[in-house]
């Protein structure tokens, strides 16, 4: 074990990457222990909803006027200040990057006003450690990685140490939720409304196409049942019906989720001789009780350890990028002062550029 594994770690984290601007305080304990000390989240829903979706101009706006604020009450909630603190990790991408360059740069103004190390955080990287903000999980672990930008399974050996075993060949799970729920004239985010809405709704009245059924690899697809689901919201008139559809697509995301999961359980218990089978969730549609509930079940079937980090961790957070940010530190490992902001950046680089599943569009491949 390494000198830097004995050094306990305080760490500022910011995230500025879509539309929260959030900051945090945690601390790793040299033998790992991990202890939130505070979690502040200003979300900027209320300024977006108006467009029904994240506006990157006026995000980026947003981040700058609270940033300053966010940071001084993630600091004030943990009774400590700048000096207090062993390094500063920040959000350096993939997001939007007007956005995640204010966290950023901010980080690195901290970090060079105070004479600490700078850690520039991979935002999914921040979410795949998300389960070990309130549990004691050991690495290695099998994860589902489901947010509105990515939908991927991914074998975590640690921080910087993420193999991606398959990964969304069209849409997110997150996206899939938020582009239905808005045929179904649901407000933005569409996911949580879309859960609402589904309550006590009947998921057998509409039948919805199963995607990738027989398919051999990790891969997700939304795409169809976007299609479908967009075609039967044109044709209902009562409000019964809409609660079923959501019902429906709900059901039918889960069931693709703990489908291609229970793959990827298979896969990984045969690598693992059957050792240390642990399965992990994390991102906002970690938030959905059906969601949770099926991948529980799969997971329980399989013989593994199911894990969800509490729904505070799951959508976006800045805790997740400190404690990210704090495992790096423990290893040795930040970063230099002219770390780049990124919009795209996959977790496990080597995976997407040997299996581009996105060819590079006017947009770029997603991670
Ligand atoms: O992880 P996150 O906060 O941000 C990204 O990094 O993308 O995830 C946001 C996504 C959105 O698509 C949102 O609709 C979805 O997570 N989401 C949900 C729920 N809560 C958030 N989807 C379904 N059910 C929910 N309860
Ligand atoms: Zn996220």
């Amino acid at each position: 074990m390494s000198l830097t594994h004995t050094v306990p770690q305080t760490v500022l984290g910011l995230e500025t990457s879509c539309d929260e601007t959030a900051a945090a305080v945690v601390r790793r304990a040299a033998d790992g222990t991990v202890e939130v000390l505070s979690s502040v989240v200003a979300s900027q829903i209320a300024e977006h909803a108006p467009f029904g979706g994240v506006v990157p101009e006026i995000a980026a706006r947003a981040h700058v006027e609270s940033i300053d604020a966010i940071a001084g009450r993630a600091l004030s909630d943990a009774g400590l200040g700048y000096a207090d603190l062993t390094g500063v990790a920040a959000t350096a991408g993939p997001g939007l990057v007007g956005g995640v360059m204010v966290g950023l740069s901010f980080g690195k103004a901290v970090a060079l006003a105070r004479g600490l190390p700078l850690v520039a955080v991979n935002h999914l990287e921040g979410h795949a450690v998300s389960a070990r903000l309130a549990a004691d999980i050991a690495y290695p672990f099998l994860l589902l990685l489901v947010s509105g930008g990515h939908c991927q399974l991914l074998v975590v050996d640690g921080v910087g140490a993420c193999r991606r075993l398959g990964t969304t060949i069209d849409d997110a799970a997150g996206e899939a939720f938020d582009k239905i729920a808005k045929t179904l004239g649901l407000p933005y985010p569409g996911g949580p409304a879309l859960e609402r809405l589904a309550e006590g709704g009947d998921a057998e009245r509409f039948p919805l196409p199963r995607m990738l059924l027989g398919r051999k690899d990790c891969d997700f697809s939304f795409s169809g049942l976007k299609t479908a689901a967009a075609r039967l919201a044109e044709t209902l008139t009562t409000d019964a019906e809409r609660r079923d559809l959501a019902a429906a697509v709900q059901a039918a995301i889960a069931r693709q989720l703990a489908e291609r999961s229970d793959r990827a359980m298979a896969d990984y218990a045969r690598a693992q001789e059957g050792r240390n089978l642990r399965f992990v969730v994390a991102g906002g549609v970690a938030a959905n009780a059906t969601v949770r509930a099926r991948l529980m079940q799969a997971a329980t079937e399989r013989g593994f350890s199911f894990t969800a980090p509490p729904l505070a961790y799951c959508t976006d957070n800045a805790a997740m990028i400190a404690l990210a940010g704090a495992e790096r530190l423990a290893l040795g490992l930040s970063d230099a002062l002219d770390a780049p902001a990124r919009p795209r950046w996959p977790l496990d680089e080597a995976a997407a550029r040997l299996s581009p599943t996105h060819a590079p569009g006017r947009k770029g491949a997603k991670a």
